[in-house]
């Protein structure tokens, strides 16, 4: 596929940066933090860890090494591979996540941007726990507005995609990852300075395997799986753009290695605050909203690192949702042939973007629907579906891969399934 060459990364350091901007994003700084609170912290914590040993390391470099070897968009990937269609309907199927994931992730996205415009404003200063949990249900509950907030970086994300893949992503990932790195330090030093932050490490530290059930498992899995984008073929777009000597495994390590930092970061300065100002950590999606400002409103220059961290945070989720739209992007280019160019792929993407982004904002149940079905059901059954490809139709494989992506794998993630469905 010319298309795909052409818009090469430039560099193996471009190809990690991409790969860890499309994982490292508000599933870290959003989700982590709120779904292992609901779930038991520190039991939920060790699970997440061990899923991410256990799955994510292996189909990480399965995605990549799908991408790499086939040169092809999500649409064409599978059938080059196997030389007939009959996995065509695993395409679709991460398409479609793609699209689901779109439409409650520019929401949050929404939700950061507002949070961004708040901070410059100085909104949110002197608020204490109640009101900004108040100030988080009016900001979310003001329609016209939470469209606007979610529409803007839809285009922004579409504007990246108009020009070209390495030119734009690349560029943006290199630059702004690290310092997103440096500022969550800075922060997480702040939160354990907090009287009664203890509290908040034994929360999350303290693995009590007694709370470990099945639902703390199925949610761990998931959250594995959305966090380190695997199971909707953003890294087999990504990977496709891979230069070919590049090691996708060493890849893959990098990626699931920054991405955990990144989210153990986001318990360390979410909890230890969450205990302090007498917040309850099951507070559910609207957590950090309310956690991260009573912690910003601590710290010394508190108004330039508030502007600091949510133009960061704003930023990291939209190095993911620029993965994200990528697929369904470079899909559409491929699947009309090259009929539909990269510019027309990208308007045709926005427009059925926006029309999810809109459909989440009115309606919250879609939103939190959206949300339970790609982590519960088409990530990990999609992760699942291209183990199974992988480990039993591609050739040249290292072998323990091989054991791992036919048996493993696949056998675990079903346990789970089952089991958290308690059909077990
Ligand atoms: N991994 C991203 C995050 O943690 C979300 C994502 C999921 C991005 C799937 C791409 C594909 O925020």
């Amino acid at each position: 596929m010319e298309h795909t060459n052409k818009t090469g990364f430039s560099t193996k350091l471009g190809v990690i940066m991409a790969a860890a901007g499309s994982a490292v994003g508000l599933g870290n700084i959003w989700k982590f933090p709120y779904v292992a609170g609901e779930n038991g912290g520190g039991a939920f914590l060790i699970v997440y860890l061990l899923c991410v040993l256990l799955f994510g390391l292996p189909l990480l470099t399965t995605e990549l090494l799908i991408g790499k070897r086939s040169g092809r968009s999500v649409y064409g990937a599978f059938r080059a591979l196997r030389g007939n269609s009959r996995w065509q309907w695993l395409s679709w199927w991460c398409i479609a996540s793609a699209f689901i994931i779109m439409g409650f992730y520019f929401v949050v996205t929404g939700w950061c941007g507002n949070y961004l415009y708040e901070a410059v404003l100085n909104t949110y200063t002197g608020m204490d726990a109640a009101q900004l949990t108040a100030h988080f249900s009016d900001v979310v509950s003001s329609t016209p507005r939470m469209i606007l907030c979610g529409l803007v970086p839809v285009l922004m994300t579409a504007a990246v995609l108009w020009f070209d893949v390495n030119k734009g992503i690349e560029r943006m990932s290199k630059l702004l990852m690290p310092l997103l790195l440096i500022m969550m330090v800075v922060m997480a030093v702040r939160a354990l300075m907090l009287p009664g932050s203890g509290e908040g490490l034994r929360f999350l530290f303290r693995f009590d395997f007694g709370r470990i059930t099945p639902q703390v498992v199925m949610m761990a899995v998931g959250q594995c799986f959305f966090s380190l984008s695997v199971g909707t073929g953003a890294l087999i777009t990504y990977g496709a753009y891979m230069p070919k000597q590049q090691s996708e495994a060493r890849t893959a390590l990098q990626v699931a290695l920054l991405d955990t930092l990144v989210a153990v970061l986001a318990g360390v300065v979410i909890f230890p605050a969450v205990f302090s100002f007498g917040y309850d950590p099951a507070e559910g999606p609207q957590l950090v909203f309310v956690v991260l400002p009573s912690i910003l409103q601590q710290m010394s220059f508190s108004w330039l690192s508030g502007v600091l961290f949510f133009l960061l945070l704003f930023i990291a989720a939209l190095t993911s949702t620029i993965s994200l739209m990528e697929i369904a992007v470079a899909s559409l280019c491929e699947a009309s042939h090259d009929r539909l160019n990269r510019h027309q792929s990208v308007l045709i993407v926005t427009a059925i973007t926006t029309v999810l982004v809109i459909l989440c904002v009115l309606s919250p149940r879609l939103f939190s629907w959206s949300d339970r079905l790609v982590t519960t059901i088409l990530m990990p059954l999609g992760a699942l579906s291209m183990s199974l490809f992988v480990g039993w139709f591609m050739p040249r494989l290292h072998p323990a891969l091989t054991f791992a992506l036919r048996w493993i794998v696949p056998a675990a993630i079903l346990l789970i399934f089952l089991n958290g469905l308690g059909v077990l």
